[in-house]
């Protein structure tokens, strides 16, 4: 007979406990990305709902702005780096393949607890968060640092005219822990691989080594296909996060979609009849699109503002590159 192998036995629930982020200081306006694609403050507007977004300087690198972010998350927490059991990084901007851009953020934070980077684009947070949750309440962690960070402009062409307006860099990080309520509701989540050239690179790194070419791989992005993509079946995917936690879209304190385009935001409120008196995260006006960054630094900012209340329940959603997804209701730190 086998050995009796003691189970990992964790809190009976998780929680965000708190938020931090890093925004960068330079601030990009229409205009300026304008020299160097043919269009206008006006179609940008229009057609993504961005004012103007922040590009990171040469001295923010993913690792800066993660750093910084999550280490405000532990001073709002309370949470000491010795504390941590896991930090997860959710970015595909880190510019090293290994080591990961976590285990440095870890050092950083003064924990030698575990950590890793995942790799789920747009969805990276929801993905991270779903992750988090279930180590708290496996047991393999007490606390989690999640990060979402992108820094996109080292890996967008400025002269495209399909992404150069869209992308941005920043960084938002949450402290997960244990908690005695349910705060983390069960994600709904999953790809379409199908769709993988639908948001990728114009070549590999190896391919880049060995043509010779000129030509750095930057990100590539069919618009439409994705477009079309979001606000139908993220629309059902946020219906469903709602359906299996158990809360009616009318009992929502805020919506905080992945800040794609802000008509792809209008659909999505449209489709899930959401109340008008359910704020609705628009932070994509000022933050352009950040990719694993985004549903974090909306969160903040419409906590930040009052827009949304601490302790409010809010129904999240991250979609993007795979094409990958993920959605759940949580409780707000
Ligand atoms: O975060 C990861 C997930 N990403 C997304 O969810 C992004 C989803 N896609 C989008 O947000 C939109 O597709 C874009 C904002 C990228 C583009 O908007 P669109 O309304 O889908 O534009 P389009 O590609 O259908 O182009 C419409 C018109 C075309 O001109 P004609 O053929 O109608 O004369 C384009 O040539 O707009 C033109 N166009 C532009 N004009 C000015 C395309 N890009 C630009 C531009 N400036 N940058």
């Amino acid at each position: 007979m086998s050995a009796r192998i003691n189970p990992s036995i964790g809190a009976e629930y998780a929680r965000i406990m708190s938020i931090g982020v890093h925004r960068p200081s330079r601030i990009v306006t229409n205009a300026e990305v304008c020299e160097h694609i043919d269009s206008s403050d006006e179609w940008i507007r229009e057609r993504s709902g961005i004012i103007e977004r922040r590009y990171a300087g040469p001295d923010e690198s993913v690792v800066d702005m993660a750093t910084s972010a999550a280490q405000e998350a532990l001073t709002q927490a309370g949470i000491t780096g010795d504390q941590v059991g896991m930090v997860i990084l959710a970015t595909v901007t880190h510019p090293y393949q290994t080591p990961s851009a976590a285990v440095e953020v870890a050092s950083r934070l003064g924990t030698s607890g575990a950590a890793m980077d995942i790799s789920a684009a747009c969805a990276g947070f929801c993905y991270g968060l779903a992750l988090a949750s279930d180590m708290i309440r496996g047991g393999s962690a007490r606390y989690v640092v999640l990060v979402g960070v992108e820094k996109l402009t080292d890996w967008v062409n400025p002269e495209d005219r399909g992404t150069a307006f869209i992308f941005a860099d920043g960084a938002g990080a949450v402290v997960v822990g244990p908690s005695d309520e349910p705060a983390i509701g069960p994600v709904v989540w999953g790809s379409d691989g199908s769709q993988k050239d639908a948001i990728t690179m114009t070549q590999s790194l190896i391919e880049f080594r060995d043509t010779g070419s000129e030509t750095f791989p930057t990100l590539e992005m069919q618009g439409q296909q994705v477009f079309r993509w979001a606000v139908g079946e993220m629309s059902k995917a946020s219906q469903r996060a709602l359906d299996v936690a158990g809360v009616a879209a009318t009992d929502l304190d805020a919506f905080i979609p992945h800040q794609a385009n802000m008509r792809i935001t209008d659909a999505m409120v449209r489709a899930l009849k959401l109340p008008a008196h359910v704020p609705v995260a628009r932070d994509i006006a000022y933050a352009g699109n950040t990719s694993a960054a985004s549903v974090p630094l909306a969160m903040a900012n419409m906590l930040e503002s009052g827009e949304a209340p601490h302790g409010g329940t809010a129904l999240l959603i991250g979609f993007g590159a795979g094409l990958a997804y993920a959605a759940q209701v949580v409780t707000l730190p």
